[in-house]
């Protein structure tokens, strides 16, 4: 199997690799001897445990492993999250440094110093203490991106209850699918949010998710945001402002054990049922701490971290919620979209706090990169230093124009390959230490163990690509899936023995490099080829008409699978197309040359919208369903789902029709 091609081709004055700046260097025998002593992994771990977490009672075994797959990291351990994020740093002295700049969507600002986020999350404790939260129960939190989310978070961690945070763009099905399955016992909202400039109503949804059947939740707990007139239970619904701003500023956390659960966030796995992946307390801090020092290079008295993902998401729990904080690290908070109130709204928010690291995602940067650079050049983004990528590979196209446009050439680009289940970065390159790649996810982070095989699980030679697994445990590892400890061995390791299982198609170049080819059930079979839909992707992207690209494998009946491509259109292929230029004849000619033939799509449909959900991952399961004529399966999750409609209609019409 051939790969992207398009990184070594795109451009011959374009250097292929990029080595460490000067800048980062200093930090590059560090970096490297933690790369060295990661191979020892317990006391690698145990080590980096004792360095980065405050413990009530030190552990007294770094890993259990004797039930396997259910681990369990730093045995006998006992800490409070919420006191490793917030007290301590009051506690040395550091109280008046900020925690979170936020920015709401209208305009409105607000700054929390730690001493400040600490008093908040302690009444916050104190409030949902009087309402019965305790140790071991769940919490719902249905709350838009604003300052109160991670207040909440932080206080259900401080008193041991786990917090199970619904996207607030999910419907109110799928939010009572979540508190169901996790028999929560509050719930955490809102009145509203702002999007696109406009109030949002979000109570509604909670109400309506709790209509029907009876449910285990006991009270819900509204913010006052946007002062949307909602409907208000008098039996069941508390402000916000009346229980937590009255709340005592006094609590003292209470040690927990290292395995005390402290989420479950759901994720959709490729069945129907969201998967409740659960994360406990000790693993979890020590491995998103590690990790967002050395990948993010943190200098905490200086550093201005932005990471622009929502807590609804996993990367917002981790380098959101805990990461920065439990690091004493300052931070921007964003409730809003980017082309609010206009398209430079990012770019004036790096101006303004004076962001250094930026952590995003390569659907944002393709975002971007089509409203043209004019916009980003108007702002002054010299503060920035570093830049990371995480949710997809991110195509050398966009990885070349972050680093240029963006990064105005300086900054290195840490593509960060992890997943909900694993709670942390897995691999990247360390900013001081590797010579980048566009494109590629590099290198596993210290102490954790990552291999490529094959369908047999023997390990592959560089050079061929196969299935990502890890070798070996790693703490913040998911400890099962909530209720379902079977669907949790099933899924993850039963494909091989001994082996985490990821899902995702990997494979390792002539220097040992890791490139990621995209969920092993987007890798197609053409004529007893593999081909990547990333690959394809990556090659449609890297042609000036192209932005955006979705491909998927269709039954055939002469070659087993065909490759379906779904393609949004760049203003100069716009253009083309308005000129009469076979345009999806042109793309075909275009991936045959990149990769080779067999990779030609059978079908090149041209769409103004792709299916995302509402974190931008393109649905390709639904693509599937239209390409091979079935009816289209569940659109829940979509943020427009009208956008499937439209492409169905088209492929009906039968454009993009056969090469
Ligand atoms: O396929 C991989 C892709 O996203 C999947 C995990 O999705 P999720 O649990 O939603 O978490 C996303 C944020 C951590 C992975 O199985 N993925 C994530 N990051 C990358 C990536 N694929 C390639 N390169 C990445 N950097």
């Amino acid at each position: 199997m051939s790969f992207r091609k398009d990184i070594l081709m795109t451009d011959q004055q374009t250097p292929q690799t990029f080595p460490p700046n000067e800048s980062f260097v200093e930090n590059a025998r560090y970096d490297a001897s933690l790369l060295e002593r990661g191979k020892d992994h317990e006391a690698y771990w145990a080590e980096t445990a004792r360095e980065v977490l405050t413990w009530d009672t030190d552990f007294t075994q770094t890993l259990d492993w004797s039930d396997a797959p259910f681990a369990q990291w730093f045995v006998g351990g006992k800490l409070n999250a919420a006191y490793n994020a917030l007290d301590r740093h009051v506690e040395a002295g550091r109280g008046d440094r900020v925690a979170i700049y936020f920015e709401g969507e209208p305009g409105d600002s607000r700054t929390y110093t730690y001493a400040d986020l600490t008093r908040e999350v302690k009444k916050a404790a104190n409030a949902f203490a009087s309402l019965g939260v305790r140790q071991g129960d769940r919490v719902a939190v249905y709350l838009p991106m604003i300052p109160e989310a991670v207040i909440t978070m932080l206080a259900c961690a401080r008193l041991g209850a786990a917090h199970s945070v619904v996207f607030g763009g999910f419907s109110p099905d799928a939010l009572r699918q979540r508190i169901d399955d996790a028999e929560a016992k509050l719930v955490v909202t809102a009145d509203g949010s702002y999007r696109r400039g406009q109030p949002t109503r979000l109570k509604p949804a909670v109400d309506e998710a709790l209509a029907k059947g009876t449910h285990t939740v006991q009270n819900v707990v509204v913010v006052k945001r946007n002062g949307e007139d909602v409907p208000f239970n008098a039996e069941t619904d508390l402000w916000w402002h009346d229980v937590v701003d009255t709340a005592s500023e006094e609590h003292t956390a209470e040690a927990f054990d290292a395995e005390n659960p402290l989420f479950i966030l759901y994720t959709s796995g490729t069945t129907g049922k969201p998967k409740g992946i659960l994360h406990t307390t000790g693993g979890y801090l020590v491995q998103g701490a590690q990790t967002f020092r050395h990948t993010f290079d943190l200098k905490e008295e200086t550093d201005v971290f932005w990471c622009t993902a929502d807590v609804g998401w996993v990367t917002g729990h981790s380098y959101v919620t805990y990461a920065p904080l439990v690091n004493g690290a300052t931070q921007v908070m964003y409730e809003g979209t980017p082309d609010t109130p206009h398209k430079g709204r990012w770019w004036e928010i790096v101006q303004k706090h004076r962001v250094s690291i930026l952590y995003t995602a390569p659907t944002a940067i393709r975002t971007f990169m089509k409203w043209g650079e004019e916009i980003p050049a108007q702002y002054d983004l010299s503060s920035l230093r570093l830049l990371g990528s995480v949710g997809e590979s991110i195509n050398p196209e966009a990885w070349l124009w972050y680093h240029r446009v963006i990064g105005g050439g300086r900054c290195p680009i840490v593509d960060t390959w992890w997943q909900t289940e694993t709670g942390a970065q897995m691999l990247t390159p360390l900013p001081g230490v590797h010579a980048l790649k566009p494109g590629s996810a590099q290198q596993p982070v210290p102490g954790v163990d990552i291999d490529v095989v094959d369908e047999m699980g023997d390990p592959l030679p560089n050079g061929q690509a196969g299935f990502l697994v890890i070798r070996r445990p790693w703490p913040s590892m998911l400890r099962g899936i909530w209720g379902d400890p079977e669907r949790f061995k099933k899924t993850y390791w039963s494909r091989f023995e001994n082996m985490y299982f990821a899902g995702d198609g990997a494979k390792r170049d002539e220097d040992g490099d890791i490139w990621l080819l995209g969920r092993v059930d987007d890798v197609m079979n053409v004529s007893g080829h593999r081909l990547s839909s990333t690959e394809i992707e990556s090659a449609l992207v890297g042609h000036p008409y192209v932005a955006e690209a979705a491909v998927i494998g269709a039954a055939d009946e002469t070659t087993g699978e065909a490759v379906v491509a779904f393609v949004m259109l760049q203003d100069e292929g716009e253009q083309a197309l308005a000129g009469g230029e076979d345009v999806e004849a042109t793309l075909r000619a275009h991936v045959g040359k990149e990769i080779g033939p067999i990779a030609k799509p059978r079908n090149v449909l041209v769409t103004p919208e792709l299916p995302k959900t509402r974190s931008g991952k393109i649905m390709r399961r639904l693509l599937k369903d239209v390409a091979e004529g079935r009816e289209i399966g569940d659109t829940m999750t979509l943020a427009d789902p009208t956008v499937m409609q439209q492409i169905a209609a088209d492929m009906r019409a039968g454009r993009g029709g056969k090469a």
